[in-house]
């Protein structure tokens, strides 16, 4: 729970603080641990090709991704405010300028967008806790789970209500502040979602196809160790590697850096860092290990895309003993690491417009969720009414995902590092990490060199 004593001499925030490290690892795992690890990592592993793609996400998450999360975290915690105050409030007092807080303003934009559309997937695991219990999925075929969730998502109107139900939920949540209920959830959720990910795997290692799963996820084809053109891996598929790094870990957007304001001042930023990495990247290893030898096993495709999860896995507890309560489980489980995900996507623009437009918590949420809500119409028509109204990156979802996984979160976590690494002084970043050792010097070699240089080389090789 959240207390209001900042550390001696220091900054407290508005809005309280984390009781415990162990409250602040929680609350960022539960942003981190959702959707993006269990229903898109095996997609869009599945599109683009397995294994090189796989490995280009790990480099990603270790090279970029955990010191940009360091850097959200630190920046977080020394500014103390909303993402969008704190980078201009910093901005100024590290001699450069205000304008840094436009990086919050795209963060705002960025969260706000990403919960548009996660909010609709959020609702097909809602609608498939019911359908589970249901037993539809009892000893069902492959082509009748896969009828069942076409005919799904193909009604507006049940995935418009699904979507519509989340998002209430979600405000709920978030009216009554991020900080109460949220630890116990994360607490109980993240645990159970990995015995239930076990159970899982357990049965794809018995479905005869586990090798095959193993080899698409980490075989690499010769053709990438030598560079050759014949590889499979183009520039959209490194930034979509990427994006997912951004996604998985609810960096780029000043979400962590919302939740970095409530910390208190001796909690190790490196080791809190370090702890939430590994859980996310190995859910969602895990989830792609669960995951592919059922799709070889039933003779799916791996790049069917969106609906991959809600086809392997009903099919999967179908035939399982006590397949229908462990599938009401698991999509009850989904659903919860959904739900303190899309806390976290609400946080920054709900605590900006607080503080900058001087409104209660409750009008806030509203207002925002509101907003978000009715966007996300878009995205659950492109599964039907809009299906076939294709632009750019494919239909309106296809484009809201690109938009900000592929550009807004690297871009925001290319600003965020240039900003730690460059424009914040080494004696305030070594203040708020703590030491000016070994550790501390590769951060800032990270930081200030690899990670701006490699998202800046992807973005540009993708784009042009
Ligand atoms: N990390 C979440 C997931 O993997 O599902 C998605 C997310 C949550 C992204 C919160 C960004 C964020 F601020």
């Amino acid at each position: 729970m959240l207390s209001n004593q900042a550390g001696e001499g220091k900054r407290a925030s508005l809005h309280g603080h984390w009781s415990s490290k162990m409250a602040f690892i929680l609350a960022v795992t539960g942003s981190a641990v959702g959707l993006g690890n269990i229903w898109k990592f095996p997609y869009i592993a599945g599109q683009n090709g397995g294994g090189a793609f796989v490995l280009v996400y790990l480099v990603c998450t270790v090279v970029i991704g955990m010191p940009v999360m360091m850097s959200e975290i630190l920046i977080g915690r020394r500014g103390r405010r909303n993402p969008v105050a704190t980078m201009e409030l910093l901005g100024k007092e590290e001699g450069s300028s205000g304008h840094w807080r436009w990086v919050g303003v795209l963060g705002v934009i960025g969260g706000s967008l990403i919960l548009s559309y996660y909010s609709v997937i959020a609702g097909w695991t809602l609608g498939y806790v019911v359908k589970s219990a249901s037993g539809v999925f009892v000893g069902a075929s492959v082509e009748a789970v896969g009828a069942e969730f076409k005919n799904f998502v193909g009604d507006w109107r049940i995935i418009g209500f699904c979507h519509t139900l989340f998002m209430a939920l979600t405000v709920f949540v978030v009216t009554r502040g991020v900080e109460r209920g949220l630890e116990q959830a994360v607490r109980f959720m993240v645990p159970a979602l990995l015995v239930l990910m076990l159970v899982l795997l357990g049965y794809s290692m018995n479905s005869g196809y586990f090798g095959q799963g193993l080899s698409f996820m980490f075989s690499i084809p010769e053709s990438c160790m030598t560079l050759a053109p014949e590889c499979p891996l183009t520039w959209d598929s490194v930034l979509a590697a990427l994006g997912q790094a951004f996604f998985t870990l609810s960096i780029g957007m000043g979400a962590i850096m919302a939740y970095g304001a409530y910390l208190p001042e001796d909690t190790s930023i490196t080791g809190a860092s370090a702890a939430v990495v590994t859980a996310d990247t190995g859910i969602a290893i895990l989830a792609g290990l669960a995951i592919f030898p059922l799709v070889f096993a039933n003779g799916l495709d791996p790049a069917d895309g969106p609906g991959l999860v809600f086809q392997t896995l009903p099919l999967a507890f179908g035939q399982m003993a006590g397949g229908v309560f462990f599938s009401t489980i698991f999509f009850v489980l989904l659903s919860f690491a959904a739900w303190t995900s899309a806390i976290g996507l609400m946080e920054p623009a709900v605590a900006w417009v607080v503080e900058h437009f001087n409104k209660t918590r409750a009008q806030a949420s509203l207002l925002i969720g509101g907003l978000i809500w009715f966007i996300g119409f878009g995205s659950v028509l492109s599964f039907n009414v809009l299906a076939d109204t294709t632009f750019l990156a494919g239909t309106l979802f296809d484009n809201v995902d690109y938009l900000t996984s592929s550009i807004i979160l690297p871009l925001g976590g290319l600003l965020i590092t240039v900003f730690a690494g460059w424009v914040m002084c080494r004696n305030s970043t070594a203040d708020e990490l703590g030491s000016a050792g070994t550790l501390y010097k590769a951060w800032r070699v990270l930081v200030r060199f690899i990670a701006p240089i490699g998202i800046l080389f992807i973005l540009i090789n993708a784009i042009t």
